[in-house]
């Protein structure tokens, strides 16, 4: 069987999207693949409710721990890591996970790690992409599902759903707008991901 990790900070809900389809499609059974852990770096992030509700086992690593370290960063990522590698995984997923994580990190994970952007890159990296959208007078937004490399939010394109933006959009109900398309995409790219393994292991 093989092993799903999801990283989260906030909210869940593309976790919680992957977790449905998986359950729906019966990915242990059609995929030979099964979401292993859901693991946050905050102690309070709603979607570790959302996934212990849903019968995923949970783990925090809290970025918040590290602080007093010589490189806090590094500190963290390490301990991530050896957390993510005891579910030896042949997926990670950053779903709403709020980290930048070093290119030691990056590069170990290389080929088998993903990440959904809410815009449509190579537009808008970094944060606030839904103010910034409406700002620069966009008419369509979107979110971006890509492989994970060494330079953030770049690296090769596996999906892309574009919405329209409204004349009265604010960012919430632009990001709403867009936050239902990643819901579709996410999953898909994910199964995805195991129908190309199982084909070409
Ligand atoms: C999503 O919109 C995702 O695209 C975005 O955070 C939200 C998480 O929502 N990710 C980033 O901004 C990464 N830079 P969720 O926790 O409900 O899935």
């Amino acid at each position: 069987m093989k092993q799903i990790v999801i990283l989260i900070s906030g909210s869940g809900s593309n976790m919680q999207a992957i977790a449905r389809t998986a359950e729906r499609d019966r990915w242990e059974q059609t995929l030979n693949a099964r979401i292993a852990a859901v693991i946050s770096n905050r102690p309070d992030a709603k979607g570790l409710q959302r996934a212990a509700a849903m019968g995923l086992t949970t783990q925090v690593v809290d970025h918040t721990a590290f602080a007093d370290r010589a490189d806090p960063r590094t500190a963290f990522d390490d301990v991530l890591r050896q957390t993510i590698d005891a579910y030896e995984p042949s997926l990670v997923v950053l779903a709403g996970f709020m980290r930048i994580l070093t290119p030691g990190f990056v590069v170990h994970y290389e080929g088998r790690l993903l990440n959904i952007h809410p815009s449509l890159l190579p537009a808008f990296p970094g944060l606030h992409t839904h103010q910034r959208a409406i700002d620069a007078g966009c008419r369509v937004a979107g979110a971006t599902v890509h492989l994970v490399t060494t330079e953030l939010d770049h690296g090769p394109i596996l999906a892309q759903a574009a919405v329209p933006v409204l004349t009265n959009d604010t960012a919430d109900t632009l990001s709403a707008r867009v936050l239902t398309q990643e819901h579709v995409i996410y999953p898909r790219v994910v199964a995805e991901y195991f129908k190309n393994l199982n084909d070409h292991p």
